[in-house]
């Protein structure tokens, strides 16, 4: 069964609530694919409005992070079960920027993902390298370890459904995106370790997304990579452009 793609907006921290509601109107129209699934991932404050907004259509709604625990004392937090309540059915987990600005490791990556399923909500893990990274040869070393770390104790069926966005850090907002290549190289690399963490069956499924300065031009290419399942797409999912990415052919 071939893998139905998933393109996803990453609105990072933008947009109020009533400019969510606006950006929603206007894209309504516009990111009608019935061959694609379409999730737009919100700050938490948007996400009801963005919800009401987007009855009707296609959309479906992810938050950008969530935090491990039930519920307690853990102030600024928002948990599984609120998401869930609300109807979110996706949730970021481990973008860079929380990794880098947040102390977000790939072990409290792993407690979140294992919430995630807890709570019927499918997990986009993200992972990466530095251009550092890439430039001493280790990319494929470190986006394996944040794989096997981030998958610890997920079972094949839920890994199935999960999925993983390869955005390498020196692509993200810089215009920069990589080549169709590069990017299919490693994606292909994350499903291969996938198939030696589970199986191939699990590996087959499991969708894997290419995220870094994606636009109208370069999605197409992309998108047609045998191991690119769709996109992680941050500064063109907040324009008109988002409905030409998902519309890519
Ligand atoms: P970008 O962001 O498309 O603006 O590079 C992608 C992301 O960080 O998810």
């Amino acid at each position: 069964m071939a893998r139905k793609k998933i393109i996803a907006g990453n609105w990072k921290m933008n947009m109020t609530p009533s400019q969510a509601v606006k950006l929603v109107e206007t894209l309504k129209p516009l990111v009608g694919n019935e061959g694609v699934d379409v999730v737009f991932c919100v700050p938490a404050i948007d996400i009801i409005p963005v919800l009401e907004a987007a009855k009707g259509s296609n959309i479906q709604v992810g938050a950008e992070n969530m935090y491990f625990e039930e519920k307690g004392a853990y102030t600024g937090e928002i948990s599984p079960a609120m998401l869930e309540e609300v109807g979110v059915k996706y949730v970021v987990l481990g973008h860079s920027e929380r990794r880098q600005y947040f102390a977000e490791t790939s072990e409290t990556v792993n407690k979140k993902m294992l919430k995630a399923f807890e709570h019927g909500i499918t997990p986009i893990m993200c992972c990466g390298e530095t251009l550092e990274q890439r430039e001493q040869g280790i990319t494929m070393d470190w986006i394996r370890q944040q794989v096997k770390v981030g998958f610890q104790n997920v079972t094949a069926d839920q890994a199935k459904t999960a999925v993983i966005a390869y955005e390498p850090i020196w692509a993200i907002g810089t215009g920069k995106t990589a080549t169709t290549e590069q990017a299919q190289e490693v994606c292909a690399g994350i499903r291969a370790c996938i198939a030696e963490i589970y199986d191939e069956a699990t590996a087959a499924e499991i969708r894997i997304q290419y995220g870094g300065s994606v636009n109208a031009k370069t999605a197409p290419d992309l998108f047609a990579q045998a191991d690119i399942d769709g996109g992680l797409v941050g500064g063109a999912s907040l324009k008109e452009e988002f409905g030409q990415i998902v519309n890519y052919k």
